[in-house]
């Protein structure tokens, strides 16, 4: 078999890792394997290059993707579909695809699934959002990259008792901000699922300074005042529709010193929480996604998803998995709030 494989959609720490199991599992199979560049661009345009084992070597630990990404989509006006995508496959011999990616890029890929196309979809984003899988690789990192970030605005805050306001990502999901901010013992998460009232938070702000210790506020970009709606970057939008968010955290330190007086400042964390080297979390789920999907693939599965549930490796149908996203549940945030103020 000739396997494609590429990497779509904001990057995130452990997508090396999966292109490493692929290529590993295949060659091990007698597969051969090529990645196409910067996503579904790949795919439409046929820019690729053979990958071997020695091509693989030493990129377990590293960043990003050798493959490149975009968040190309191939049914947006002038892509060419799966039209584009099947000439692409038989002009380079690829028999099917292994795509790499969240909502977006899986949601093509079940769509290409459904005019034809082979392709088994592998589960990333630092959000966690993705539906049918308990996790998604590169989560974990961002949840650590960010934990420690709120770890140093808590001694710095303590020094000038002020309350320090940290932006994370997360779109339309707040479980990077729900994870970080209840293991660096947050005094409030703000999520996207939550609309929240200046009020309420300027009260938690109250009583942390009230017992003598300095607030840390963990906001989602995504998160929205009540009655409002989300704060959006400048920028326009990308191919999926998105609009850049941000400045959510900076507006609510601004609110929350206007209202409580107390000196405060925003920290926004961006695209560090993508960056860099992969948990060892990251790391093996990511391998296990990778040599899963090739299984699927000899088991001559398409439009599936390599899933996790609990420990085990499942296949789940694209169509599911990017049916809706997996936003937090109100019993999660019912937790963390016990530790508010
Ligand atoms: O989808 C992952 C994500 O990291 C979101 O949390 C964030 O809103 C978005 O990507 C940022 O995208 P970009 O890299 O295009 O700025």
């Amino acid at each position: 078999m000739r396997i494609g494989m590429l990497t779509g959609g904001g990057d995130c720490p452990g997508l090396n890792a999966v292109i490493r199991a692929v290529v590993h599992r295949a060659d091990a199979a007698g597969d051969e394997v090529i990645g196409f560049r910067d996503g579904w661009r790949g795919p439409l345009k046929g820019a690729s290059r053979p990958l071997h084992i020695a091509d693989v070597a030493g990129i377990l630990a590293r960043g990003g993707t050798i493959l490149g990404s975009s968040r190309t989509n191939p049914y947006a006006q002038g892509e060419g579909g799966a039209d584009a995508v099947r000439a692409t496959m038989a002009a380079q011999g690829v028999d099917a695809l292994v795509a790499i990616g969240g909502e977006d890029t899986l949601g093509a890929a079940a769509r290409l699934a459904a005019e034809g196309v082979r392709v088994v979809g592998v589960p990333k984003t630092i959000d966690n959002d993705l539906a049918a899988t308990d996790y998604t690789f590169g989560f974990d990192t961002a949840v650590h990259i960010a934990t420690e970030a709120v770890d140093r605005l808590r001694t710095t805050a303590e020094s000038h008792r002020r309350a320090l306001v940290c932006e994370v990502m997360g779109r339309h999901a707040g479980w990077i901000a729900l994870h970080a901010g209840m293991a660096g013992g947050a005094n409030a998460i703000i999520v996207p699922e939550r609309p929240f009232t200046v009020g309420r938070v300027c009260d938690w702000v109250h009583s942390c300074f009230r017992n003598e210790y300095a607030p840390v506020i963990v906001v989602s970009e995504g998160a929205v005042p009540d009655g409002g709606g989300e704060l959006i970057a400048a920028g326009g939008t990308d191919a999926f529709g998105h609009r850049r968010l941000g400045g959510v955290g900076t507006w609510l330190a601004d609110e929350i010193e206007r209202e409580t007086g107390a000196e405060s400042r925003a920290v926004v964390l961006g695209h560090i929480q993508r960056g860099g080297t992969p948990t060892a979390y990251d790391r093996v789920l990511a391998t296990r996604f990778g040599v899963q999907a090739v299984a699927a693939l000899h088991d001559g599965e398409s439009g599936v998803m390599v899933a996790l549930r609990g420990t085990d490796i499942v296949r789940v149908s694209l169509d599911e998995a990017t049916a809706e996203l997996k936003t937090v549940p109100t019993a999660r945030l019912d937790e963390a709030e016990v530790f508010f103020g």
